[in-house]
């Protein structure tokens, strides 16, 4: 069977497995929220800021070019977004928030300070703050702003660590300056700077990724997020066919690559704390949202509600409008059945590499072997998992290709839902 059915025939046959749903279908309804976040004990906050001093050719993310006018409607507009929730939120404590792009780092001056002093004032914030940023906005001074907003917890995305790929992704800095940007980081003093990297790049040799890996290490970088070039079909590279990820040669090139990331990291005193990151042993590390339920504030912010799901708009101008209007600008809604709710717990679980069985008892009231034991114990044979009957990790074997398996659906999924997002602002209905 050619590569494309059959991933779409694998695809179909494991959610099926998981779900029991035949597809999962997003809608324009807009959920009445008010009963939703009453028994919620906990919650996350994620805030998008969708501004970019640059597009590049690779990004899946929702952006736009930054304008510091719409800028500072935008940041008018979450906190009409932070007024609505904080009345439904109630004094619940906030326990984990994370503020991601498009470059939050654009809006340091044109109302990110705003927006976050807002936030602290409307809910109960019992967290600290991770955020991204660009390597071109690290100057001394911007990191001093960055620190005196509150942000403990710092990713920088450098990309590549030679100039000839920088030039590839089009990024807009030498490496002499990326490892400028990283160098003051480190020295700010954050809890955890974290460095996002890209491997598996058009023409990539083994020894580059290796050199990468070792300059990170020696840059002093608490947290390495090191991620396969993945091909977004609505993006440029991804419409140029420019990134070799799904081929049976790009699979195996990826996981020779993330073997060399693995020993180096290890031995330098690194562990994995995801699929893709490692974090310096003692330093926390640098996530997401890291709850399992969460609100998102913002153009194309998602939100996830036990057993709803939900995305606001992707485009910032409508975004700004329903805000200034009143209404809320939600764009698409699922209902999650509780049999959707345990695949998306174990889809995440598997993406942090460990979990305790306990942990989904708790959630469902259900035991773990009773729902997916059949589908782990042949895994924990083959070696890509270690089940001692409480708590299962993967096997470095096992992230690798646990997660080959998890990218026939994310990029997929991502690649349909996004890409019909990006290109209308309300649209009615998309099928998963
Ligand atoms: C929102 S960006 C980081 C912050 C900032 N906008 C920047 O580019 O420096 C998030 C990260 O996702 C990763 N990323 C983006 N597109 C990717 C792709 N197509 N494949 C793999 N990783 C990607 C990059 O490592 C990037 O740093
Ligand atoms: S990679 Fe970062 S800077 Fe580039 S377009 Fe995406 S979000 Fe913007």
């Amino acid at each position: 069977m050619p590569v494309k059915p059959l991933q779409g025939f694998l695809r179909r046959t494991i959610r099926r497995l998981l779900t029991g749903e035949g597809q999962i279908l997003l809608e324009s309804r807009v959920p009445f929220l008010e009963d939703r976040l009453g028994g919620i004990e906990q919650l996350g906050l994620y805030l998008h800021i969708p501004f970019c001093r640059q597009i590049c050719p690779y990004c899946p993310y929702n952006k736009e070019l930054y304008n510091p006018e719409v800028a500072s409607q935008y940041a008018q507009a979450v906190s009409r977004e932070i007024d609505f929730y904080s009345r439904l939120v109630g004094d619940k404590p906030v326990t984990s928030f994370y503020i991601g792009g498009g470059t939050p780092t654009t809006m340091l001056h044109s109302g990110l300070g705003e927006i976050l002093e807002h936030i602290f004032r409307a809910f109960n914030m019992q967290c600290e703050i991770h955020m991204e940023s660009h390597p071109n906005d690290l100057s001394k001074e911007n990191l001093e702003t960055v620190k005196c907003l509150g942000v403990q917890h710092l990713s920088v995305g450098v990309e590549a660590l030679q100039d000839r790929h920088l030039r590839t992704l089009q990024r807009p800095y030498t490496v002499q300056e990326a490892k400028g940007a990283v160098e003051r980081a480190v020295a700010a003093g954050f809890k955890c700077v974290n460095v996002d990297v890209i491997f598996a790049l058009p023409d990539q040799t083994i020894a580059e990724v290796e050199q990468t890996g070792r300059e990170l290490v020696e840059l002093g970088a608490d947290q390495v997020a090191a991620y396969p070039l993945f091909a977004f079909p609505y993006t440029q590279m991804g419409r140029d066919g420019q990134a070799d990820t799904r081929s049976k040669s790009g699979v195996l090139r990826r996981r020779n690559m993330k073997r060399i990331l693995e020993e180096i990291f290890y031995t330098a005193g690194y562990e994995r704390t995801s699929v893709w990151a490692f974090t310096r042993r003692g330093v926390p590390k640098y996530c997401s949202v890291a709850v399992p339920l969460y609100l998102g504030l913002g153009a194309s912010a998602g939100s996830y509600l036990k057993d709803l799901f939900y995305l606001n708009t992707f485009n910032v101008n409508e975004y700004i409008n329903s805000l200034e209007q009143g209404t809320m600008p939600i764009a698409l809604s699922v209902e999650l059945s509780e049999r959707m709710q345990m695949a998306g717990w174990l889809y995440w679980r598997i993406y942090e590499t460990r979990f305790r069985k306990s942990d989904f008892e708790k959630r469902f009231a259900r035991e773990f072997d009773s729902v997916f034991g059949k589908y782990l114990r042949p895994l924990s044979w083959v070696g890509l998992l270690r089940d001692d009957g409480e708590e299962v990790v993967l096997s470095d074997e096992g992230t690798y290709w646990l997660h080959v398996l998890e990218d026939l659906f994310s990029i997929d999924y991502v690649g349909k839902l996004w890409g019909v997002s990006q290109r209308e602002p309300w649209p009615e209905k998309v099928a998963l």
